[in-house]
């Protein structure tokens, strides 16, 4: 899901007053810190006081208390230095202002280096509507990493094309999740177009995109729009999130299951819900050991034309999950985001975890503190890991590269 087109980002300076602290916390990390970094010692901004700038919006306000200008690294704990690493860059690398090309489903690719994506679907910046399907494309990294040296020293902007999936059959209509590849294919859910069913498929990269439909129903009952997917680490089942943004976008009848979270497994066929009770389930993943679940909830989001609800859920849920049934145990709070919905997540190799949100990237250690953003003062619906070091961002008319230190929480299987 995502909100980005009509959402004009201020950035608030929140405290004038507010001496631009690097004190304490970073003192011994000098050397570390990348050029990109802004150090916000969070004991600077702890008072406001009586005629503070408070934001009264979780969406045109963003937490910019230095003023920085995007994209940079906002750096809360040094543990965020340590992913990013003293030589971390930050860059745009495609861009076009008239069509959020780049909205969700990033799956990486190793063989190939390149970068799936699907375009924003039920809007008219992503150019897709009950008439008219979203568009599934790719970039190459390895052209990417062409445009770069070409670029010459500093951290410059570049804009890749990418290349539009022509050969797509009708069962993928609305693609708005995707991981793997599972077993070399790539897995997509789809959100499926009016009475065209949301599904869950495998599509061959290989030209011309050989697709099989998995799953199209449960127990013969339509999905109401299949949002986001990940494999599970351990035992390659699939599961996916079912919730109602089809039809909040105009694009998908009238919801007639709850919104929840299914298992389905390939070599069976059997499918599940292993989570229910919320809002609007968005984003999934799991730890790298397989043992946690991460489901994000964007209730905060009434649809992508309405009012927000700011006292609804804007909230990142962990669980355990049941070796023995899948499903989903134990919810606890993971963490409430300040500015905008947790939309797609990952994690990396040390379990510290990212989403997209209202301004960006935000990650989160594996205690589930805040400690650090990829602020790029817009919404980032998604990400992807193309290997250790390099963080693929999702921003609707742009895609950011960010080469970092972190390693990278493998998503494919086996
Ligand atoms: C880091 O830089 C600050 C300001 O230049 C300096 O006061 C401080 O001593 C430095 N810390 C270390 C550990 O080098
Ligand atoms: C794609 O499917 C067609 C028709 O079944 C088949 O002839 C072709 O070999 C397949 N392509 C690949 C790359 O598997």
């Amino acid at each position: 899901m995502g909100t980005v087109s009509n959402i004009t980002s201020v950035l608030v300076a929140l405290a004038a007053w507010a001496y631009a602290s690097t004190a304490s916390a970073f003192a011994s990390a000098n050397d570390t810190i990348p050029a990109q970094a802004v150090l916000v010692d969070r004991l600077a901004y702890t008072v406001l006081g009586v005629n503070g700038a408070f934001r009264t919006s979780a969406f045109t306000e963003l937490f910019n208390p230095t003023n920085a200008t995007p994209p940079f690294f906002q750096v809360f704990d040094p543990a965020f230095l340590a992913i990013l690493g003293p030589a971390a860059t930050i860059r745009s690398i495609a861009a076009n202002p008239d069509f959020a090309f780049a909205h969700e489903a990033p799956i990486w690719l190793p063989e190939a280096d390149e970068v799936y994506f699907a375009s924003l679907d039920g809007s008219p910046l992503g150019h897709s509507d009950i008439d008219h399907n979203n568009q599934v494309s790719k970039i190459s990294l390895g052209d990417v990493a062409q445009a770069i040296d070409a670029a010459g020293p500093g951290v410059s902007a570049v804009n890749v094309g990418f290349t539009k999936i022509e050969s797509l059959p009708e069962e993928v209509q609305m693609t708005n999740g995707g991981t793997g590849p599972l077993h070399g294919k790539l897995v997509f859910v789809n959100s499926g177009r009016g009475p065209l069913p949301p599904s869950l498929v495998l599509v061959d990269p290989a030209d011309p995109a050989n697709t099989t439909v998995l799953l199209d129903n449960f127990f013969g009952r339509q999905f109401n729009s299949l949002n986001d997917v990940k494999i599970h680490p351990k035992t390659g089942k699939l599961f996916f999130t079912d919730v109602t943004h089809g039809h909040l976008s105009d694009f998908r009848p009238a919801p007639l299951l709850p919104n929840q979270v299914y298992r389905f497994d390939p070599a069976t066929g059997s499918v599940r819900v292993v989570a229910a009770d919320f809002d609007k389930c968005n984003g999934i993943a799991f730890s790298p050991d397989g043992k946690t679940a991460f489901v994000t909830d964007t209730g905060v989001f009434q649809g992508y034309q309405s009012a927000v609800d700011q006292t609804a859920t804007s909230t990142i849920y962990a669980y355990d999950i049941d070796p023995k049934t899948d499903t989903f145990t134990n919810r606890r709070v993971f963490a409430y985001i300040d500015t905008g919905a947790p939309d797609g997540i990952q994690l990396d190799a040390a379990g510290n975890v990212y989403a997209g949100c209202g301004d960006g990237v935000q990650v989160w250690n594996p205690e589930g503190t805040l400690i650090g953003k990829f602020f790029l003062a817009t919404t980032a619906a998604n990400l992807v890991f193309a290997g250790d070091g390099r963080l693929v961002i999702l921003a609707e008319t742009a895609v950011y590269l960010a080469e970092i230190a972190a390693k990278f929480n493998k998503v494919s299987f086996p």
